[in-house]
């Protein structure tokens, strides 16, 4: 912890100051900014996700019915109060020409005693099929790894869901197990989950360039 840190946690006459949090605002790759959300986000947010609503409504729990602007204020809400507890890292993929909103990707922590982390996406439909969630995965994968010191990064989905198990396999992540029917889909049917784990930084494969 910096000296100025502690010497201004003083000033403010904190006690008992959490440490800080290790999350950066926005993390850049090659193609994209990974951002936190703030609520100034929410109708960017609900436009990409209106926009792809077909496609995240058959396997995203939070668009099985609707999406509207209130449900977007409330995730940035969430993802704002979520980055500051130091948990969990929620990021919008962001174009870094203008900002435009094209999905999501987030870090979440499992267990800090590991560390373990999770991580999960969608993309804006349009803009699937360019390997950007790949790109963004890679980089939360990278990060789990060499700032955070996790022992186990985890991706889970289910087995239906192809161009999701797609995405860990491209990034060299062990397929680990299958939960068979460990929960029901958004269509009410009984689904098996795929666990894709990484345990070290070596076994990330690098992004396909080009
Ligand atoms: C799952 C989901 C995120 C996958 O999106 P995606 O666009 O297929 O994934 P990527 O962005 O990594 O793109 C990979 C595709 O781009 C292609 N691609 C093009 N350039 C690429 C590059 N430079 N690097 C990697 N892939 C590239 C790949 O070949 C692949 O295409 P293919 O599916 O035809 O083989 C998306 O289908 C989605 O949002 N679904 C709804 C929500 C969801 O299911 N979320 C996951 C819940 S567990």
């Amino acid at each position: 912890m910096s000296l100025s840190f502690i010497v201004a946690a003083a000033k403010l006459g904190y006690e008992g100051m959490n440490p800080p949090n290790p999350f950066p605002i926005e993390i850049p790759t090659s193609r994209l900014v990974l951002r936190r959300p703030t609520l100034e986000d929410a109708s960017g947010l609900h436009e990409a996700v209106t926009d792809s609503f077909a496609e995240l409504s058959r396997w995203m729990i939070w668009a099985r019915n609707s999406y509207s602007i209130d449900d977007a204020k409330e995730f940035c809400s969430y993802a704002n109060d979520a980055f500051d507890s130091g948990t969990h890292l929620p990021t919008l993929l962001r174009l870094p020409n203008d900002g435009k909103i094209i999905g999501s990707a987030e870090l979440t922590s499992i267990d800090p005693e590991v560390p373990s982390f999770e991580i999960g996406y969608w993309i804006r439909s349009d803009y699937a099929g360019f390997g950007y969630v790949t790109e963004a995965a890679h980089a939360l994968t990278t990060f789990a790894f060499r700032k955070l010191d996790s022992n186990r990064v985890q991706i889970r989905m289910d087995s239906n869901n192809h161009r999701s198990w797609a995405i860990p396999e491209r990034l060299g992540y062990e397929w680990e197990a299958t939960l068979e029917s460990s929960s029901r889909d958004n269509l009410g049917q009984l689904a098996a989950f795929r666990i894709y784990a990484m345990f070290d930084i070596q076994q990330l494969l690098p992004l396909k360039t080009g």
